[in-house]
């Protein structure tokens, strides 16, 4: 009951004029951010085809409620994937179900169109990029891949292989396939909805989008270590974090919102997720020196953000630009404190920081101007098969959109000390007799080892496919010697 009632309120309100729906929709402190921006979104978008099927069945006469309310259930009657409540409301729009559901047929035949989608006209029609495919992330924690897809196959979806191009990610029916960067990640097509299966309800499969599974799985933190969530809720990259760390080590989760975090705590424990420890608490104010953060050695920064990355948010910027600059350059300031504070930490090697941000404000802005505030911190080259980079010059780090990497808009930067980098490298190039492992070159980065397959599985997955190091690292200076003495010695 809670979501629609929320979604009518923001609906009503947006309709006043009384804010942008992104900026409504954040500040109301739901629990569940995402849930109620796809059901405000899409409402909105069906606006005049929810208004004419209430009108046309005299709905309002009949149950006394008021339009927003009325729109928001009709919309997950007959157009979204069902009501999500129990109570009168549910007892009430069963009853009209039928009326509703001929009523729309109706208007399907007069337009000659079969899909709901047809109904809207042209410009709100969803483009095929925006239609994401349905990402599913593999809890490790409580399942092997293999036998999650055996589990699908049995099931009745058709596995199709490994994924080795965007196309290969359109998907239809029951088909799905491995992903081809994220080795845990499952991909079907968009209309897939797990919410009733067995593998979701078990907490199995984690229903996540790709962009978002790459900040933990690029930080990589190894089984046994300190590490924090610093802004957590609900929660979906911690128990991916978890599950990196084998549920071995101690995983400090912070969250402002306590609303969240009880969310987050079932989400928690439907994936086996016990390395935790939750509090609600501003990560701004824990303090970096107390003796319980002694050993923190990795942490992951997805701080609040304007969310302009999220497709059901584009093109839904506010009629007032001056507020929405004003909410983005204090988004921004916001980011850069919580980023400075986790560079604190004494014993931290990496951090990596990512937002559902399309806007460089809060992604290459913000990341630069903490390089400038720490310069003992400097960027990690992530996955050099990845198919779009930070904006120049910080092409060390990711973006993703739905055109390049069919997923929600997002960025990811990962910062290293400087320091225990050097003394990582020079241990590495001395351990491994061939420089082209300490270091890998462009063509050998295209087959990226799995961190959980490789013996250098505890290294951050982004060192494993590096390729790009402007810098000359200790491997290559020794290749290069070598290069030059096997020069000097001549053919043999
Ligand atoms: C983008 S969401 C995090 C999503 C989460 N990482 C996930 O993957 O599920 C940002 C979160 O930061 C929290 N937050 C905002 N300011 C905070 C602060 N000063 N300290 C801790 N958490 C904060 C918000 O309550 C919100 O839950």
């Amino acid at each position: 009951m809670a979501l629609y009632a929320k979604a009518a309120e923001i609906l009503e309100k947006a309709e006043r004029k009384q804010g942008a729906l992104k900026t409504l929709v954040y500040d109301s402190k739901f629990p569940n951010i995402k849930q109620l921006f796809a059901l405000v979104c899409e409402t909105q978008k069906f606006s005049s085809i929810l208004q004419e099927l209430i009108e046309s069945t005299k709905l309002l006469k009949q149950t006394k409620l008021k339009m927003p309310l009325a729109k928001v259930l009709v919309y997950d009657l007959v157009l979204g994937q069902g009501l999500k409540c129990g109570g009168s409301w549910k007892t009430t729009m069963m009853k009209h179900r039928s009326r509703l559901q001929a009523e729309l047929a109706r208007m399907k035949i007069k337009q000659k169109v079969s899909r709901n989608e047809d109904l809207l006209p042209a410009g709100l029609q969803r483009s095929t990029e925006d239609q994401l495919p349905r990402y599913v992330r593999v809890n490790t924690l409580k399942t092997s891949v293999e036998d999650a897809v055996d589990y699908l196959k049995r099931d009745g979806f058709a596995y199709q292989g490994q994924a080795s191009r965007l196309e290969d990610l359109t998907l239809k029916a029951k088909s799905f396939l491995r992903d081809q960067h994220l080795p845990e990640l499952l991909v079907f097509s968009p209309k897939m909805d797990f919410h009733d299966h067995f593998l979701y309800k078990a907490g199995h499969i984690i229903l996540q989008d790709k962009a978002s599974c790459l900040p933990a799985y690029l930080l990589n933190p190894p089984p046994g270590s300190h590490v924090i969530d610093a802004c957590a809720a609900p929660g979906n990259k911690t128990s991916h974090l978890a599950a990196v760390m084998r549920n071995t080590g101690k995983l400090s989760a912070f969250d402002l919102d306590a609303k969240r975090l009880a969310t987050m705590s079932t989400l928690l424990l439907r994936a086996g997720v016990t390395c935790t420890q939750l509090a609600n608490q501003d990560f701004l104010k824990v303090d970096p020196d107390s003796p319980q953060y002694k050993d923190v050695e990795y942490i992951l920064l997805d701080p609040s953000c304007s969310g302009s990355g999220m497709v059901c948010l584009r093109d839904n910027t506010s009629s007032d630009q001056e507020k929405d600059e004003a909410r983005l350059a204090s988004l921004a300031s916001f980011q850069l404190r919580c980023l400075n504070h986790g560079l604190r930490f004494p014993r931290l090697k990496r951090l990596v920081y990512s937002t559902c941000s399309i806007h460089s404000q809060e992604n290459e802005e913000v990341v630069t101007a903490c390089l400038q505030q720490n310069p003992g911190f400097r960027l990690v080259p992530l996955l050099a098969q990845w198919p779009e980079r930070g904006m120049e010059p910080l092409t060390q780090c990711l973006r993703a959109s739905t055109t390049k990497t069919r997923t929600h808009g997002f960025f990811v930067a990962l910062l290293e000390k400087h320091s225990e980098t050097g003394k990582i490298n020079l241990i590495q190039a001395a351990q491994t007799s061939d420089p082209e492992v300490a270091c890998c070159t462009p063509p050998s980065c295209e087959s990226k080892p799995e961190p959980s397959e490789t013996a250098d599985k505890h290294k951050p997955a982004a060192d494993l496919v590096c390729s790009t190091h402007a810098e000359s690292t200790p491997a290559k200076k020794k290749r290069k010697r070598k290069k030059k003495k096997k020069a000097t010695a001549g053919p043999q």
